[in-house]
């Protein structure tokens, strides 16, 4: 069970970006030509860039063929793999793409599974064990986002159960070795997988101190990987008010990600991993409800049409807390408005206590899967 908050999340996320980033209209262009692998819904594709900053090619095209996309949560960024009651399967990789999922992020705890010191050697086994979840992504078809989640001590958090302390000083340059070597291992893979550098950097990563890192760290990561795309969540919890204090690098192989899960005292109802939990009861969707879902995807994409970077939402839901009509309202109202922006998107989560499928029956539960899914 994860014990620590993500409340200062909700209260990041009511910033608005136009305030950080003193945003006027700018950018734009038409749209790019069709996925022609993705299934059903259509999903966004990708606006296009300006002709000659931002984004590569390949970032826009990667952007609009990523499809629906699903988070196999709760998995590999528990402290050990299983002890949040679930383990990657080769099943959920079958049913996530027979239901017509096209990218899966994958969230991988490395710090618990690298030793403490220089060289900051990950384990083997571990090493091996996410290959081989990542290569049967990849031979599935699905497009791969592998990053690096729950580094507790990196955002100053209290550390969960089973994680241990590294020497503060080791924090960063820890960082940047695991990076260097997760890099190399995966280097020679599809360029379906993309390397998303840390989910939801916040407290002790500020934006400042997040800017730095995150340019150290590719830097590190092109020595290996001079092309592959890699993904850059602002700090502030990856919510798009810390958009404007996100530093891109001078690299066009590059896309950035947010995370928005407005209403948060209705997606987070009953969530005990937050402080104060949100009392359950709360509905979904009202005008204004419906107007917070919406402004935090205009928000990233104007950011997007500014820069000329694509952005995709890494991550939303509903806990199962809420009642299942509202969910499904939620649900519907986030993807087709995301799908509306162009804005490529991920459910968080697959087989959890957000979960869109039912790891004891096997089965996708059908409406909250319609409500992503269906037309
Ligand atoms: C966290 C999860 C959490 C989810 C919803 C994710 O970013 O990694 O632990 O359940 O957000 O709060």
């Amino acid at each position: 069970m994860k014990l620590f908050d993500t409340h200062l999340r909700a209260f990041a996320a009511t910033v608005t970006l136009a305030a950080v980033l003193g945003l006027s209209a700018c950018g734009g262009g038409s749209d790019s030509p069709a996925d022609s692998t993705s299934a059903t819904p259509s999903p966004p594709s990708a606006q296009a860039p300006p002709a000659t900053t931002g984004a590569s090619a390949l970032a826009w095209q990667t952007a609009s063929a990523m499809g629906p996309g699903i988070n196999f949560g709760n998995m590999l960024e528990a402290p050990q793999e299983g002890d949040w009651g679930l383990r990657v399967e080769p099943t959920y990789i079958t049913a996530a793409w027979q239901a017509g999922f096209r990218t899966v992020r994958l969230p991988v705890r490395w710090s618990n599974h690298a030793e403490a010191v220089y060289p900051y050697a990950i384990d083997p086994v571990f090493m091996t064990r996410v290959e081989g979840v990542v290569d049967a992504l990849l031979a599935q078809g699905f497009r791969v986002v592998l990053n690096m989640h729950h580094h507790r001590q990196l955002d100053g958090d209290a550390l969960d159960p089973g994680e241990f302390v590294v020497n503060p000083s080791d924090l960063d340059p820890r960082f940047v070795g695991l990076w260097s070597q997760i890099a190399t291992r995966f280097a020679s893979k599809s360029e379906r997988l993309l390397f998303e550098l840390y989910n939801e950097p916040h407290g002790r990563l500020t934006a400042p101190a997040w800017n730095t890192l995150l340019a150290t760290t590719l830097q590190t990561v092109r020595i290996s990987n001079p092309q592959r795309l890699v993904v850059i969540s602002p700090a502030g919890y990856g919510g798009t008010a810390s958009l404007g204090a996100l530093a891109l690098p001078n690299d066009r192989n590059l896309l950035a990600t947010f995370h928005h899960y407005e209403p948060f005292n209705f997606t987070h109802q009953g969530a005990t991993w937050v402080t104060p939990t949100p009392p359950v009861g709360v509905t979904c969707c009202t005008a204004e409800q419906t107007a917070q879902i919406e402004n935090g995807i205009t928000q990233a994409k104007a950011w997007s049409n500014v820069t000329g970077y694509p952005i995709f939402l890494g991550e939303f839901g509903a806990y199962s807390l809420a009642d299942t009509t509202s969910r499904v309202a939620y649900m519907r109202t986030v993807r087709i408005f995301a799908n509306a922006q162009q804005i490529p998107w991920m459910y968080w989560e697959i087989a959890s206590g957000f979960g869109i499928y039912d790891p004891a029956t096997g089965q996708f539960r059908p409406e909250l899967t319609a409500a992503l899914l269906a037309p």
